[in-house]
């Protein structure tokens, strides 16, 4: 997910590791990224641009014009359009070349035009590694902002054990992805995320309960991790699939999930109280199944705690608290009186007057309403971009205590 759509381009020199760039294309090509591999003329030697056309899905390029058409090949453009310039297996050859400014192939062009990060990959015999001329162009190249995927050591072409292995592909795409993870707006952060309903005992077999389905609070809790955050997420019964990379604690009470929120909440940078949690719970529950015994029956209620009120109260200078309320009447006023009186940045408003809107649906149509009365009102969307729209919010809260 977070690699797709991505465009990276892979420059190609002369090496026998050239082959290697199958193998990662294709990882790269898997994840969703658009891959443009650029080939010096000697690394085609050791690798067929047929090959790498073929994993890549995209003819690859080599010269500044394809000399059958007369179609020039923009390395300024090329440069611009790349969220990543990756050059591997880089030769000593082009390392050199690079440092000195040199743009005696389209390769070179790339570079020196691109304005993405740029990483670079040595790949060479170990003595040619360790040469002070290496190692200067190396520094220099560092230097200049560029990053270095080191070689590893092992057995190298020459038959010579030592250092100046290409990377394997799996360690090039473990750096690719650690670096667009660490340029996430919420990388560090970690997000509590409530969801769903909470279910009340009236006896074994029988609860009170409400019809959210949770898919707002899970659609939040994915969107969080995709902006890099750490998220838990604690979650009434619902029929939703687990979202991939999120810790998902299952509770069914109002009292389970007040106790789980508590422990998890003095960590948390964010919270998002997206749960319909029950305001009234039996006061007894029966410990065997109710008989229908009599004419009439009462079910004496007591108050459950106000999770977000409790956690409103305690919230530190650090922390983004988002609360929802579902509203049929009077729904600005009674939102503002929420926000207020559980101490939130921010309140998520959904009529239960507009259509699509509210529980069960696919879609939303929110009003998010701020600490400082600022409205911003939403049209019917999709939960995921509801999401989305939360999502912005709170970067923009959490770029604003932590400036
Ligand atoms: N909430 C909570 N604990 C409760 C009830 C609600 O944490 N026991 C949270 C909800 O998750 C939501 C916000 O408080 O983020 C508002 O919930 P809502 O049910 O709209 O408001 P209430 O405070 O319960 O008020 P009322 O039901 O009277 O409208």
């Amino acid at each position: 997910m977070l690699l797709q759509g991505k465009r990276i381009i892979i420059g190609i020199c002369g090496s026998i590791a050239a082959y290697k760039i199958a193998s990662l294309t294709r990882l790269l090509v898997k994840k969703g990224v658009g891959v443009q591999i650029i080939m010096t003329p000697e690394s085609k030697e050791f690798i067929t641009p047929l090959t790498l056309a073929a994993l890549s899905k995209n003819p690859v390029l080599s010269d500044y014009y394809n000399p059958q058409n007369g179609e020039w090949h923009n390395h300024v453009e090329l440069g611009l359009k790349a969220d990543l310039l990756l050059i591997a297996p880089a030769s000593a050859n082009t390392l050199s070349k690079m440092a000195q400014g040199a743009c005696d192939n389209l390769l070179l062009a790339t570079y020196l035009s691109a304005r993405c990060p740029v990483f670079f990959a040595p790949a060479m015999d170990l003595d040619m590694w360790k040469h002070p001329t290496t190692q200067a162009n190396v520094a220099k190249l560092i230097s200049y902002g560029n990053k270095v995927i080191s070689p590893g050591t092992g057995e190298l072409a020459s038959g010579l054990v030592g250092e100046g292995r290409l990377a394997e592909p799996e360690e090039i795409l473990e750096f690719i992805v650690d670096f667009f993870s660490n340029s996430l707006p919420l990388k560090g952060k970690k997000a509590l995320v409530t969801a769903g309903p909470t279910y009340e005992a009236i006896d074994p077999v029988r609860f009170i309960g409400n019809h959210s389905s949770g898919k707002m609070g899970y659609a939040i809790a994915e969107q969080l991790k995709r902006l890099g955050a750490t998220v838990t997420l604690i979650s009434g019964p619902t029929s939703l699939p687990k979202p991939a990379g999120v810790t998902t604690i299952p509770v069914l009470s109002a009292q389970q999930m007040f106790d789980n929120c508590k422990e998890y909440f003095p960590e948390a940078d964010i919270l998002v109280m997206s749960a319909a949690v029950a305001d009234y719970t039996p006061l007894e529950v029966a410990t065997q199944k109710i008989k229908k015994i009599t004419e009439d029956f009462t079910i004496q209620l007591k108050k459950t705690n106000d999770i977000l009120a409790f956690l409103g109260a305690q919230k530190q200078k650090k922390q983004t608290v988002v609360g929802f309320a579902l509203e049929t009447n009077n729904e600005l006023e009674n939102a503002k009186n929420k926000l207020i009186r559980k101490n939130l940045d921010f309140i998520v408003l959904n009529s239960m007057q507009d259509q699509g809107a509210g529980f069960g649906s696919d879609t939303n149509k929110i009003t998010i309403i701020s600490k400082n009365n600022q409205e911003s009102k939403y049209q019917l969307k999709s939960k995921t971009e509801v999401a989305k729209d939360i999502c912005r919010h709170i970067i923009e809260h959490q770029n604003f205590i932590n400036s």
